[in-house]
């Protein structure tokens, strides 16, 4: 197994790896038909905090996930729960009887469930894009945030505010630590986060593109052939979403073009388009969700060595900056 203790005592006084009592300041995001048990417990077993993707599953199935990942693993993990999907609620009673320590609420108002996540003594972040809405997140009691930049795969603010921008802007506004995410695949990028103040950081669409997975093969493989370019923020009036462009993105571009009112925009969408795409490997017609980080992922690795190739670099990148002090 790959070690990641040799780096953790960097980050002893890390406050996020001491809130969370994981060992390297890595997070892998929640991802729809990506983000099961099996890649949230790998990368938690390699020290960082894997998140199981609550929002490509029925509550019964986020059960299953949650006991699965406790058998793979000792160490800490968490649930990633989209307020926008209808069984939000349902996914937080789940978490809540099963015990989980830790949650990542995303796209939509974190004061929804704020009183019960809070009683019940979560550590709880949520997903924001703007300065705006990081405040509401710390105003509804989050102990953390994840502050989302527009390079990000999946949904996204509708600010179009770059990681680059978006980190220093929240740092500076809000008291609790800050997780970056958009953009981050390696070490160079973990170093940049962290040069702008972030804690730690949260890579989606690299870990989407894992062996450790759920999402089907084919949709790796475009992942890992999508170059500059290749990927888009569309759908803004509805709910604005990154993806690979393809067909379908065609489809929505076009209809766009000639105003197709929401109702329409809404049925092109259509129930499943992101299962279709990303865990049925339907290039073409399904929602490839896929960040603009696409273009710099050359291959299907495990979770494992995702995170011991990150650190390494991160401490190289860190060791060469020194030079000019
Ligand atoms: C395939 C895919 C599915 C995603 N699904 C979710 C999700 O269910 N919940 C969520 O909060 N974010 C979701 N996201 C966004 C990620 O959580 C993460 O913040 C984002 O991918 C970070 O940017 P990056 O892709 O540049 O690493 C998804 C991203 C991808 C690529």
């Amino acid at each position: 197994m790959i070690q990641t203790n040799s780096y953790a005592r960097f980050f002893e006084n890390n406050p996020l790896c001491r809130l969370m009592g994981i060992e390297v300041p890595i997070v892998q995001a929640g991802m729809v038909w990506c983000s099961g048990w099996r890649l949230a417990a790998a990368v938690s077993q390699a020290g960082g905090l894997g998140l199981i993707g609550a929002g490509s599953m029925d509550p019964p199935t986020l059960e299953h996930h949650i006991r699965s990942a406790r058998e793979a693993t000792q160490r800490p993990f968490g649930v990633n729960i989209p307020l926008l999907y209808k069984h939000a609620e349902a996914h937080l009673e789940v978490c809540l009887k099963e015990k989980v320590p830790i949650l990542v609420t995303s796209a939509g108002n974190p004061l929804a469930f704020s009183e019960k996540i809070r009683a019940a003594g979560l550590l709880w972040g949520h997903v924001v894009s703007s300065v705006r809405f990081a405040r509401k997140a710390v105003e509804a009691g989050c102990h953390f945030v994840v502050a989302e930049g527009f390079e990000a795969g999946g949904h996204n603010g509708r600010e179009e505010t770059t990681t680059l921008c978006l980190i220093p802007m929240v740092v500076d506004a809000v008291q609790v630590p800050v997780i970056a995410a958009g953009g981050i695949s390696d070490g160079r990028s973990m170093a940049a986060a962290f040069a702008l103040g972030a804690q730690a950081v949260q890579m989606g669409t690299r870990f989407a593109a894992s062996t450790e997975s759920s999402a089907h093969p084919a949709y790796k493989q475009a992942v890992v052939a999508s170059g500059e370019g290749d990927t888009d923020l569309t759908l803004k009036r509805l709910t604005p979403v990154r993806m690979i462009k393809n067909a379908f993105y065609k489809k929505v571009l076009e209809a766009q073009a000639r105003c197709a009112s929401e109702e329409e925009l809404r049925s092109l969408l259509g129930q499943g388009r992101s299962r279709r795409g990303i865990f049925e490997g339907d290039l073409e017609e399904g929602e490839l969700e896929a960040g603009q980080v696409s273009a710099r992922i050359r291959e299907v690795i495990p979770a494992a060595e995702i995170v011991q190739r990150t650190l390494q670099e991160f401490f190289e990148v860190c060791t060469r900056l020194r030079l000019f002090t």
